[in-house]
């Protein structure tokens, strides 16, 4: 069916349409009463919530705040523990504090995280030892024991999956709104990396600088302690929403201003692989009022990106579409800046952000998939050079990321080598930046605005 046939949107509606990357599922009637448990459900997130990011990203899109988004590339039933959740909190605050620092603006806070945990794939097989076996599309499909048994879909990982959503949002929250969100806490955080700091010259002197700020505040006799900015951090969620059933069913209706928002997260994204325009995912993503964003890769064409922004921004409502663009270190100087200029010359509200992450992905020598720290700088330096160059503005980042210390991207200060990666390998798909590779890159952006 073709969108122009069906302009009537339902939460089902992109059941009409062509759809890629889905589980197989064998037992259609438990998936069908799963779904209609997650229906019943309460929402993950509320209407007015979603309202209030699209208001914050709105200022992202007219140049007075910026972007921070990441989290893992996949969120795992056997990685989710408390230490996990505030190692990763801890680093996005100290991140934001840096991205503040040099940038002199609020950072919207968006995590990959409470609902990311379905993939796409290349293959829908994988070639274990010689024997095939259906791929591992995320602990929301089935699981990454390497046997065909697990590999099965399995409908109930769907209510496991929003489960850990639920808990995962409730301590993030209370970790947003009471003290360890403090600017206390944060300057001590990054006081713990000035070792790692002073090896690097380019940001040697940032630490410094941020605590003379506080300590500035303090002399002047401001009781910061006592603002509640000062102590709480304002936080979204954001997953790809690849499993349609999931979304719909967790999509809701707002009485107030009658409109459908999907309920799973703030925002949503689509991915790559699935950004056509005649097929579900862009169907479902057209009705929802939700800020939303999609991927856009070196494949993307000027008049499909129009289109594209046509159908999901029809009343061109800043804050309402992020293209997050993933290009490649040497792909983004030849693909970004033309869609940049037609995007700018019809006058459309959008954000750009930049995802350094997969464009860049390859496989070490030793077998390992990985990344290069110093190609995920390339591309996000690239990304800030080219807005500057056209006048438009670089809206964000969007990373995967984590606050422990595994060994997935290699390079940084406290460098990764090819021999290290094995010894704390973790992601349950792409290589992650670690917390002290997360933080670099902050403070490597952090230097590179202030000199502007
Ligand atoms: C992702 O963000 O994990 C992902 C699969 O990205 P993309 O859709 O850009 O390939
Ligand atoms: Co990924």
């Amino acid at each position: 069916m073709t969108r122009q046939k069906n302009t009537h949107w339902q939460q089902s509606s992109w059941r009409n349409f062509p759809i890629k990357q889905q589980p197989i599922y064998s037992d259609l009637k438990k998936l069908a009463k799963i779904e209609a448990k997650l229906s019943s459900y309460p929402a993950l997130i509320y209407f007015d919530e979603a309202i209030k990011l699209k208001k914050q990203l709105a200022n992202v899109a007219k140049g007075k705040a910026f972007l921070l988004q990441g989290g893992d590339c996949a969120e795992s039933f056997a990685e989710f523990n408390e230490q996990n959740l505030k190692l990763y909190f801890q680093i996005i605050l100290q991140m934001t504090a840096v991205l503040m620092y040099g940038l002199n603006k609020p950072i919207v806070k968006l995590g990959r995280i409470a609902g990311q945990f379905a993939k796409p794939r290349s293959s829908d097989f994988e070639n274990i030892n010689g024997e095939e076996i259906p791929s591992y599309r995320g602990d929301m499909v089935n699981s990454i024991t390497q046997n065909t048994e697990e590999r099965i879909p399995n409908p109930q990982n769907l209510i496991r999956a929003y489960q850990q959503s639920a808990a995962t949002l409730n301590f993030i929250r209370s970790l947003a709104s009471g003290g360890f969100a403090s600017l206390d806490n944060i300057y001590s955080w990054l006081n713990d990396f000035s070792d790692i700091a002073k090896k690097n010259n380019k940001i040697n002197h940032i630490i410094e600088d941020i605590a003379k700020s506080s300590s500035f505040f303090k002399a002047c006799g401001y009781d910061l302690s006592a603002h509640k900015d000062y102590n709480s951090a304002e936080f979204y969620t954001s997953h790809e929403a690849l499993l349609l059933n999931y979304e719909e069913s967790l999509t809701r209706f707002n009485p107030i201003d009658e409109k459908y928002y999907a309920c799973s997260a703030h925002l949503i994204w689509i991915g790559e692989r699935t950004r056509n325009l005649d097929e579900a995912h862009i169907e479902f993503f057209r009705g929802i009022a939700n800020p939303i964003a999609c991927k856009v890769g070196p494949t993307m064409q000027k008049e499909e990106l129009l289109k594209l922004i046509k159908i999901l921004n029809p009343e061109n409502e800043a804050g309402r579409l992020n293209l997050i663009a993933r290009m490649g270190a040497n792909k983004i100087n030849e693909k970004l800046p033309p869609l940049i200029e037609v995007v700018k010359k019809e006058g459309l509200e959008v954000i750009w952000s930049c995802d350094p992450m997969h464009g860049n992905t390859e496989t070490s020598s030793n077998g390992y998939k990985t990344r290069k720290f110093d190609n995920i700088l390339t591309e996000v330096n690239s990304f800030f050079d080219i807005h500057n160059a056209l006048n438009s503005y670089a809206g964000g980042i969007h990373l995967e990321m984590t606050g422990q210390n595994v060994t997935e991207c290699l390079g940084g200060t406290k460098t990764i080598t090819e021999s290290c990666l094995a010894s704390n390998y973790n992601t349950h798909c792409d290589p992650r930046l670690n917390g002290n590779q997360s933080l670099e890159l902050a403070f490597l952006i952090a230097r590179k605005l202030q000199e502007k």
